[in-house]
């Protein structure tokens, strides 16, 4: 059976150049990324406005790489078959957003895709209590939801670290693997205490996207995050 990476990296395209966003897709894949991370904002649930199931089926021809939906959005249920159908691998969405959070993650996976809930920096883990089972990613927010280029929320560590024990406590019960990925204020200075809090999936916008090499690509940057993860010794994390 073919093992999984122990610390993905998810490029969040929010940063990247709109212009030509099929070619920044290509890039950071080449440069080593694991996830194309998709933000998805309504002007409603959060205060900009950003991209939909269009420019999701447009980037799908243009990776294998799996595209991590991020639905910053309320109401919530009505896109769910929409960025399956263009071309989503996980889809996250806020409990805040969603009268019916066990409904519209059950509704995630009929549609053939993993599961997540994003939690805000002041959204309390309660919210997570029942529905561990239906859940496949467990998205952490260090910054306030709404723009790239935010400064990392020093608290969220607490917080990543609390979860971590939920999950290996989850999967020590049920052998069952729940990735935990934070987003927001990520760096190659900072990804080392994230990844030492208990994350094995980081987001990163505007570190990966505005540090393009001479060439336009993304290799100095990646290379960076992955040497600071290289030696960030956590057994048994993301097996
Ligand atoms: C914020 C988005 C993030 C953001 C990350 O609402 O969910 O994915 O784009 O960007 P950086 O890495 O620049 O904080
Ligand atoms: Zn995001």
């Amino acid at each position: 059976m073919e093992r999984e990476p122990r610390y993905r990296l998810a490029p969040s395209i929010l940063s990247a150049d709109f212009a030509r966003l099929g070619e920044e897709v290509e890039r950071v894949v080449a440069a080593g990324c694991d996830l194309i991370h998709f933000d998805v904002m309504d002007n409603h649930y959060v205060p900009n406005l950003t991209i939909g199931p269009m420019v999701c089926e447009a980037i799908r021809p243009r990776t294998t790489a799996p595209i991590d939906v991020h639905l910053m959005v309320k109401p919530v249920d009505a896109l769910v078959p929409l960025f399956a159908k263009a071309g989503a691998d996980l889809i996250s969405f806020h409990p805040e957003a969603s009268e019916h959070v066990d409904r519209t993650l059950s509704l995630i996976r009929e549609h053939g895709c993993r599961a997540g809930l994003a939690l805000n920096p002041a959204t309390p883990l309660h919210h997570l209590d029942h529905v561990m089972d239906p859940l496949d990613l467990i998205l952490v927010m260090s910054v306030n939801p709404g723009f790239g280029g935010q400064s990392f929320i020093p608290a969220a560590l607490d917080k990543i670290a609390a979860i971590r024990r939920r999950i290996d406590r989850h999967a020590a019960e049920t052998g069952r693997t729940i990735w935990l990925e934070v987003d927001g204020g990520i760096k190659p200075a900072n990804i080392r205490a994230v990844a030492d809090a208990g994350a094995d999936t980081f987001v990163a916008g505007s570190a990966i996207f505005g540090a393009a090499d001479a060439d336009g690509g993304y290799r100095g940057v990646v290379g960076r995050m992955r040497a600071a993860l290289a030696d960030a010794g956590i057994e048994g994390r993301a097996a």
